[in-house]
């Protein structure tokens, strides 16, 4: 079972950037690629910088303090797969945007 959560609008995220936001007890960064939305962790397990604030090229983010580059795709760190973050399908009905959460 999914819950889908509305965490903004479309016009809220420019293309090529990201915005965090609360859902739940966590934040999760959702990605303007241009023809789609992604959504993952914001919270780089590195120290904890937001990624919502890296630099997006292409399928992947770096992030702002150190630079590890996270797949947008499938969350893993691109330097140790091992490492892998939370992503989330997401969904756009109208002008909102849905991310949708596992059951905890
Ligand atoms: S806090 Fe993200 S790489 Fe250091």
């Amino acid at each position: 079972m999914v819950k889908k959560v509305i965490v903004a609008k479309t016009s809220d995220i420019p293309v090529n950037e990201a915005r965090a936001f609360p859902v739940g007890d966590r934040m999760i960064a959702v990605f303007n690629q241009g023809d789609k939305f992604l959504a993952m962790d914001d919270f780089c397990p590195h120290m904890g910088a937001s990624l919502a604030g890296g630099w997006i090229d292409g399928c992947t983010v770096s992030c702002p303090w150190h630079a590890w580059r996270f797949s947008l795709t499938d969350g893993t760190w691109l330097d140790n797969p091992k490492i892998k973050l939370d992503i989330f399908a997401v969904s756009v009905e109208g002008d909102d945007i849905h991310v949708e959460l596992p059951d905890e």
